[in-house]
């Protein structure tokens, strides 16, 4: 995986900034349940989705890993962002009324542990929403098909994997959206110049001499300076035991567990990039 914390400051100009993080957002409040008082973004990043989520009655919190994503979201989300990882959240049993998780389950090797905590923190009726098969979004493109065979692992967010995962531990299917992935269609070249210069390490399991032919081959394509279409990124939903109209509100008991100790604020010295 990426080291997160250094990514931090040039996270949100390389990753499509606020229109992904609108699309991405609007996507969420698609799938969210009638009524929804609270939801936490789960590896919220820098906010730029977190931020972005918006519904009347709905508050909204960030948890990340990373402190250095966190303080980034911090400036979008005062006082509601936690230094968490997702597989052990400060957050009471049964409390919340959504988690989402955009760009996580690809990324990690412990999906089943972060989709139990997802299920052990939301009420009964509370829906988890979950980005899948994030890698595969780019296959239809030239530049996918030729990184494919050097994959690094089988997708960890194998929407059939996840959810089955989920039925087991309660979890039902309950629907999907998509949102388009603006900014992210990439170049032959440039692509190529990243997998020369390492950056897709920990994607991609390159071989002595894999990342010269794998370059070239990326070279190679035609019109290579050109920009490929932004994928369309697949969201699922997955309920919570019986589905329940409108909701219960954020209990003083969770709110007590959202301690003020494990809070991030927002730095006053650094703020994000937008582009
Ligand atoms: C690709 S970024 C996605 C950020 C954000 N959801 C977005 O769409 O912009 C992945 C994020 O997952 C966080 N992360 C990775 N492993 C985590 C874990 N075990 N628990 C919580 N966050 C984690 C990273 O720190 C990083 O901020």
């Amino acid at each position: 995986m990426l080291n997160y914390d250094r990514e931090a400051a040039h996270y949100d100009e390389t990753r499509g900034g606020e229109p992904r993080g609108e699309a991405a957002a609007a996507a969420i409040a698609e799938l969210l349940p009638a009524g929804a008082a609270t939801l936490l973004d789960v590896a919220c990043g820098t906010g730029i989705v977190t931020g972005h989520i918006s519904r009347p009655g709905l508050t909204v919190f960030g948890a990340d890993l990373s402190a250095g994503m966190a303080r980034y979201a911090a400036t979008r989300l005062e006082g509601r962002v936690l230094l968490a990882n997702c597989t052990a959240l400060p957050i009471a049993t049964g409390s919340l009324d959504a988690v989402s998780a955009i760009w996580l389950l690809h990324l990690i090797d412990h999906v089943p542990a972060m989709m139990a905590e997802a299920a052990r923190v939301l009420r009964p009726g509370g829906t988890v929403i979950l980005t899948v098969e994030k890698d595969a979004s780019h296959n239809a493109e030239d530049i996918g098909e030729l990184t494919l065979s050097y994959r690094r692992k089988e997708a960890s967010d194998d929407f059939a994997a996840v959810r089955d995962c989920g039925a087991r531990l309660g979890l039902a299917y309950a629907g999907e959206t998509a949102f388009i992935g603006h900014g992210q269609g990439r170049t032959p070249r440039k692509t190529a110049d990243a997998v020369r210069s390492g950056y897709f390490r920990s994607a991609l399991a390159l071989r002595d001499g894999d990342a010269d032919t794998l370059a070239a081959s990326l070279d190679a394509l035609p019109a290579p300076q050109e920009r490929r279409p932004d994928p369309i990124y697949r969201l699922i939903a997955l309920r919570r035991g019986q589905r329940i109209e409108g909701s219960r509100s954020w209990s003083s008991s969770a709110r007590e567990r959202f301690s003020a100790s494990a809070r991030i604020r927002a730095s006053p010295t650094r703020s994000p990039r937008r582009p």
